[in-house]
């Protein structure tokens, strides 16, 4: 059937048809709200490069996490700044470090909210890496062990699920093994299976002080030209455990959520990462964009794309406006 007899438009005509028609939503229960907890007391930074997005004290998490609650926010993912550094990124899986004091805190405090945590050390080396360096190297196994270490710490401190961001080889599988035997089989993990060696993380590394003093990920993050790669990593960390895929950028990669999406039964996350949400902020700042609607549009982009879950940092804003 063709024009003139077919005519799009008629489903178009008002609101109401094109809602009848409607074929992706967004809710707030999809969005994980990432935050970035400092050391300190009554403490409340604003990251300059991310307006909006603030660092954290333990003591401001509750009021944090019950306004994310309130707004339909269901879950948020940590990420911590520790007192200390040092090669070994020890201050990852401290009994009483930043983030294990972070969980307790808020599931003491709202305890209906989902708490998850990102696994890595880049946060806690001094050198900057996601792995410890022996003999100059990133020494991917020697790794295994400190993750496996920092995600049973999470878990015991009441972690509803560990995020691995590393991109060391093999880190689910170890992951997985050592949450089972310390009884924490229940903790699911969320792979950033397909993690790109990007340049839109700049803002985040800023507010985690996290950039690496020397060289760059491309040595254990995935070359953004690469596709066939992407379904390799996911497949691996399928056999590995993982129970749910994440693709990180987002937006740059949505032909690689809609592979993933394709490809897996695996619930597919997507992380609008902190370049992502900078651009928009900055474009909406200047009144080049009108940033409500491009928030929106992007967030709807992705869940178009396939991803059933996204990581933003416009987690609260997107629940306020989808409240009206
Ligand atoms: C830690 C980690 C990073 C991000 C999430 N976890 C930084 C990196 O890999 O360099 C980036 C998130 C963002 O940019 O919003 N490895």
């Amino acid at each position: 059937m063709l024009f003139p007899d077919y005519r799009p438009r008629r489903l178009r005509k008002n609101e109401a048809f094109r809602a009848l028609i409607r074929e992706t939503h967004l809710s707030p229960a999809q969005l994980i709200y990432p935050i970035f907890v400092m050391p300190g007391k009554n403490r409340r930074e604003q990251i300059s490069s991310m307006p909006g997005v603030y660092r954290l004290s333990v003591d401001q998490l509750a009021k944090e996490g019950k306004e994310c609650l309130k707004l339909g926010v269901n879950s948020v993912i940590l990420f911590g700044l520790p007192e200390k550094k040092d090669p070994m990124g020890s201050g990852a899986h401290l009994k009483d470090g930043i983030i294990q004091r972070a969980i307790r805190e808020l599931k003491n405090s709202v305890p209906e909210l989902l708490v998850f945590t990102d696994v890595c050390l880049c946060e806690y080396t001094s050198h900057g890496h996601c792995g410890i360096i022996l003999e100059n190297q990133i020494d991917n196994d020697a790794t295994l062990e400190i993750l496996a270490r920092t995600a049973v710490s999470h878990a015991a401190a009441g972690a509803d699920m560990v995020a691995p961001s590393d991109m060391m080889d093999g880190r689910v599988g170890e992951i997985r093994a050592a949450l089972d035997e310390e009884n924490f089989d229940t903790v699911p993990i969320m792979s950033y299976a397909v993690k790109y060696a990007s340049s839109f993380y700049g803002p985040f590394r800023d507010a985690a002080d996290c950039a690496p003093q020397e060289g760059d990920r491309r040595g254990y993050q995935m070359d953004p030209a690469n596709s066939l790669e992407a379904l390799r990593e996911a497949t691996l960390d399928v056999e590995e455990g993982a129970d749910i895929l994440m693709v990180k950028p987002a937006v740059a990669y949505l032909d690689i959520i809609s592979k993933l999406r394709d490809e897996f039964d695996l619930p597919i996350a997507a992380y609008h990462v902190s370049g992502e949400y900078a651009m928009i902020k900055a474009a909406g700042a200047k009144g080049w964009i009108d940033e409500e609607r491009v928030m929106a549009e992007t967030l709807l982009s992705i869940r178009r794309a396939g991803a059933e879950i996204i990581l933003t940092y416009f987690a609260k804003d997107m629940a306020r406006l989808l409240q009206g």
